[in-house]
């Protein structure tokens, strides 16, 4: 399959590319950027050298990839929704991993982003890509909206309450997320001497993934519940640990059964819940580099509820590998080609 990139000069595209010269299927054909055209991928992403040998091409010609078999677009939001329908006029399938094709609510993108949509008749074209709760949907899908990091680690954390409807009113999610998830582009909030050694809380209230958890989770409940989220820097470059807390208790062994039936037989989600060890419930450090999503849960008995804890590699299973899962749906592979590999362990 010949595959292109545009965006392939940032942290999402350079996951994308670690991950596809490894996969049996793929040939990587067009990696485009604004600022680096004529340039060696290996000059942006040193860790290409002797794996990769091709240039960005430029961003001003990404005609050129309407050959491809399938587009990754891996650049910020209110930028994609410019480029998309040229690419989706040219027949090519397509995965967008910024924030402009998940929601179905136009009004809710202009609420949450403060941009009027230029294409709202393609929200409902674009496929929310969840590999283990739409596998169907996604498999007869050409065009495929990748979901926020926080997002699908609090959406698979919170799918099993929510399709049993389980919950019901407001739920708190708080986020703790690495420093890549913000991007490659230099802020000040994000340089070595601010960041290093911070904890942060960067987005108290109102964070951006808050819209698409609650549209997902509606969907699946029925219910009008609400998403109280928080997000928190923290002193790691990958991972992200997400704590849910509902209004949900029930016995542990009914809770399990839940977590079985729904991803007893997903190759990439891991239920962790260990009575010893220093691993007991899901840790980011044990997954980074993989595509793997770990949840485990916890009862609080005094107070009646239960608090669900789920962990991911922010660049695979939150952004790179699970665009490649959604990919191999969409050509009839087998949803696991390309991914197989295990954690970097210790990091
Ligand atoms: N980082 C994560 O963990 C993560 C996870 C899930 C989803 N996402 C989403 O994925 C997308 C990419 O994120 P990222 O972290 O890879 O960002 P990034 O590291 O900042 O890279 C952004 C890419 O987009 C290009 N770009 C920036 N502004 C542009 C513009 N105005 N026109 C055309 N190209 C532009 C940049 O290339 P040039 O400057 O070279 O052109 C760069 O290749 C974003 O929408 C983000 O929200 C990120």
């Amino acid at each position: 399959m010949k595959v292109s990139i545009i965006g392939a000069s940032g942290y999402t595209g350079g996951e994308l590319l670690r991950l596809l010269v490894q996969h049996p299927e793929v040939e990587i054909k067009y990696i485009f950027s604004r600022k680096n055209e004529g340039k060696y991928v290996h000059e942006i992403h040193p860790f290409l050298k002797n794996i990769l040998n091709i240039k960005f091409a430029s961003f001003n010609n990404i005609e050129s990839a309407f050959n491809s078999d399938i587009i990754f677009s891996c650049v910020p939001h209110g930028v994609s929704m410019n480029i998309i329908p040229s690419l989706i006029e040219s027949g090519v399938k397509i995965i967008d991993l910024s924030a402009d094709f998940r929601l179905k609510s136009v009004e809710e993108y202009k609420a949450w982003y403060n941009i009027d949509h230029k294409n709202p008749e393609l929200l409902n074209e674009f496929i929310y890509g969840i590999p283990e709760i739409n596998k169907e949907k996604i498999s007869s899908a050409s065009l495929v909206s990748n979901p926020g990091c926080i997002a699908i680690a609090s959406i698979l954390a919170l799918y099993p309450f929510a399709k049993r409807r389980k919950i019901s009113d407001l739920i708190f999610i708080d986020a703790k997320v690495g420093s890549s998830g913000s991007g490659r582009s230099i802020k000040l909030s994000s340089i070595f001497s601010e960041r290093f050694g911070s904890i942060r809380a960067y987005k108290a209230a109102m964070h951006r993934h808050t819209p698409e958890i609650e549209e997902q989770l509606r969907m699946y409940s029925g219910v009008n519940l609400n998403v109280s989220l928080s997000a928190h820097s923290v002193n790691n470059v990958r991972g992200i640990l997400v704590t849910s807390y509902v209004n949900y208790y029930d016995d542990v062994s009914n809770i399990w059964s839940y977590f079985r039936e729904d991803y007893g037989s997903e190759k990439f989600v891991r239920i962790i819940r260990n009575p010893r060890g220093i691993y007991k419930l899901p840790d980011p450090k044990f997954l980074i580099g993989s595509n793997f999503v770990d949840i485990g849960f916890e009862l609080d008995n005094r107070n009646k509820k239960t608090i669900i804890i789920s962990a991911l590699d922010n660049l695979v299973k939150g952004a790179a590998g699970n665009a490649i899962q959604c990919m191999n749906l969409m050509f009839g592979l087998k949803e696991t080609e390309g991914l197989l590999f295990p954690p970097i362990y210790p990091v």
